[in-house]
């Protein structure tokens, strides 16, 4: 198998994973990184041994790389992407995939031209746990599906990011941060959304930064950290959706998803493996499922892999930027729908990606 070269912008918190993944991918091997930070820089490329350290500009216009993997902040996906796709090289973003509808389009539009794919984070709905999820329904194990809930309720990343002012700032506020997760999967399982509708709240104008190095910092808050709203899916599924930084405690669960002849427990949508569980309204309970074998671990890395076969391949990777930008347009519309008090349509249509068999991605990760 050819092996992609992989440039990587960012080496910051979520960055780790990746470079310990990316060498046990076939597809897939680190030439570069850079960081605005260049000890940071430095200090990942000792400790993942990569061979080169560059300047972004230089990263993103070398010769000798192929995907350029950007794990800048939010803030920072949109241009770094257009350089890279400027420079002919494919691309992986972190999530959100952009903070408009309208930049997401410019980076497809922009990749469609230059001939090269564009793939986003999150690749965790390629995991053991959803790709049971939508196995399962996909065999009929819960009839027609008829409705779903999500929630990811927690009091933000302030206690344990060491920089988490961006969680705050336009691009950030749980829905662009978390939401990825939960709209992925659910829409990797019951198909794209047609209409949105929520309500929005912020319960603290200023937060304090409780981490190290920055504990007792006062930030302040600029988007909504409470969305709260309902998805209508092109097949009349109902799906409850409501994402919170706002929030102390909670006993909801991460996804359920119901059908006319029962009910799923889904795994946390913000890791590859988990639990998953059926009810069909009998004796018998809560049932668990077996998972899928293959990478039910932490194994970011694996939709940019993909996105290396699929380049190989004539093929779209399945974590796209096309689902991703679907679900950017469903995100928004929370925000849009409580501003202007009605439901918002859904202008961009999308495929289900392709379900992952076992031995789609070729890899030593288990
Ligand atoms: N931290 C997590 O647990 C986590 C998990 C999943 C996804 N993510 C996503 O990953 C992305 C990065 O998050 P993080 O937590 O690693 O953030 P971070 O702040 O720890 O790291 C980001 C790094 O990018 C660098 N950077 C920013 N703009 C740049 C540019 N233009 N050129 C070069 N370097 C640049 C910064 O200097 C920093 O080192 C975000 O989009 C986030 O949503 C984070």
């Amino acid at each position: 198998m050819k092996k992609f070269r992989v440039g990587v912008v960012g080496c910051g918190k979520i960055s780790g994973i990746y470079f310990k993944n990316i060498p046990q991918f076939d597809a897939l091997e680190l030439s570069a990184c850079a960081d605005l930070d260049r000890e940071r820089a430095h200090a990942a490329a000792q400790e993942f041994k990569i061979p080169r350290v560059l300047d972004t500009d230089a990263l993103l216009a070398d010769k000798d790389i192929d995907i350029v993997l950007n794990l800048t902040v939010p803030q920072g996906h949109v241009p770094v992407n257009l350089k890279a796709i400027e420079n002919g090289k494919h691309v992986f973003v972190e999530k959100p995939f952009a903070l408009s509808v309208g930049d997401g389009n410019t980076v497809l539009d922009l990749a469609r031209k230059k001939g090269v794919l564009v793939g986003c984070a999150p690749d965790t709905v390629l995991g053991a746990g959803y790709q049971t999820v939508r196995r399962e329904i996909e065999a009929g194990a819960i009839g027609r599906p008829t409705s779903a809930m999500a929630f990811m309720l927690c009091h933000g990343h302030e206690s344990w990011h060491p920089d988490p002012e961006f969680y705050y700032l336009k691009g950030g506020g749980p829905m662009l941060d978390m939401g990825p997760y939960y709209l992925t999967a659910l829409i990797t399982c019951l198909g794209p959304v047609r209409r949105v509708s929520a309500e929005t709240g912020l319960a603290f104008a200023e937060r304090t930064i409780t981490s190290q190095p920055k504990a007792g910092r006062k930030m302040p808050v600029e988007v909504p950290t409470h969305q709260s709203g309902t998805l209508l899916f092109d097949g009349g599924i109902i799906a409850t959706v409501v994402m919170s930084f706002d929030i102390w405690a909670n006993n909801l669960p991460r996804i359920e998803i119901h059908g006319t002849k029962g009910s799923l427990s889904c795994p946390d949508p913000n890791s590859f493996g988990g639990r998953v569980a059926r009810n069909t309204g009998d004796k018998n309970g809560w049932q668990d499922i077996p998972n899928l074998k293959r990478f039910g671990e932490n194994s970011r890395g694996l939709g940019l892999a993909d996105l290396a076969q699929a380049v190989q391949e004539g093929r779209t990777p399945r974590a796209s930027g096309a689902l991703a930008l679907h679900v950017l347009e469903v995100m928004l519309a929370f925000d849009k729908s409580a501003k202007e008090g009605r439901h918002v349509n859904i202008q961009s249509k999308i495929d289900r990606p392709a379900p992952r068999t076992d031995d789609a991605i070729a890899s030593t990760l288990p």
